[in-house]
């Protein structure tokens, strides 16, 4: 099936204007993933199916589209700066804070695709609380794709991907499925409340972040959705809260008052 450049274009300014994703430069891309799914699916030429797509009130057949374009590569531990100044600097920081008031730490994975950041961010909580009683660790993890959010929920990964966590934490916070396969076990599973958001929207949660994970979407983006993007965070951010986004990432700073704290790591001034 040939993807015309008009396709093509009506291709990019959909995902563009809905999703704020730039596929401008990736043809290849769209008619490797897109062009399988098609076919399988029996339709006779990409104009077709965008018809189709455009036409979908409820946004059903944008969704597959967006499952089927979205980069969603990820893995445990990955960025492991990260999880490191969570643990030494903004727990402690988060301790202090709400340990004489209701014990909550609000952390929002936002792009967290099939959940091995927020998995990875909650096990870190976990250690960190272990000694101390009544901290609701809650977190919020949200992706674009409800096909990783599927699969992020089910917190089902073959035993080499889990190969990145420490021994200590692979036995206590996972069960073997057979084999080749583990899960996540129910104690860490029910602490990530996982939702579809996509970033472009207004901030539905309510409360103010203490963290925001926010790594390796940007890239998709382009200034300006990147800059407004940010100024909503900024602006659900608790006084003093962090963001972190991706170390290959930076932020313009003239796009909220974020403080920068060190490569990848920025603060809303307190
Ligand atoms: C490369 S993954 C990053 C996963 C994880 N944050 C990490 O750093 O390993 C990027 C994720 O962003 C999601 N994404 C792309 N555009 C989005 C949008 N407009 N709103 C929400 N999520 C989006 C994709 O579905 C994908 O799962």
């Amino acid at each position: 099936m040939v993807l015309t450049d008009q396709e093509f274009i009506r291709i990019v300014n959909y995902v563009k204007n809905r999703y704020g994703i730039d596929l401008s430069q990736k043809k290849i891309l769209i008619s490797g993933r897109l062009g399988n799914y098609l076919l399988r699916g029996g339709y006779q030429s990409y104009g077709e199916y965008i018809r189709e797509v455009e036409g979908d009130p409820n946004g059903k057949e944008a969704a597959n589209l967006i499952n089927v374009l979205t980069t969603n590569h990820t893995y445990f531990m990955r960025e492991f700066v990260h999880f490191e100044f969570l643990q030494k600097v903004v727990l402690p920081w988060i301790k202090g804070k709400e340990g004489k008031r209701n014990k909550d730490v609000r952390i929002w994975s936002a792009a967290s695709s099939t959940g091995e950041e927020p998995y990875t961010i909650e096990m870190v909580l976990k250690d960190f609380f272990s000694l101390d009683a009544g901290w609701d660790t809650q977190i919020l993890a949200t992706d674009i794709s409800t096909r990783v959010l599927q699969k992020a929920k089910s917190g089902v990964y073959l035993t080499e991907q889990i190969e990145p966590l420490p021994d200590t934490w692979k036995r206590r916070y996972f069960k073997m499925r057979g084999a080749e396969e583990y899960q996540v076990n129910e104690e860490i599973r029910k602490e990530i409340v996982f939702r579809q958001f996509n970033l472009m929207d207004d901030i539905p949660f309510k409360g103010l972040f203490h963290v925001v994970f926010l790594r390796n979407v940007m890239i998709y983006f382009d200034d300006e959705t990147k800059r407004k993007l940010l100024q909503r965070i900024y602006n659900h951010l608790d006084a003093g809260g962090y963001l972190f986004v991706g170390t290959t990432e930076s932020i313009d700073r003239t796009a909220a008052a974020f403080q920068y704290i060190q490569p990848s790591i920025y603060r809303k001034i307190s």
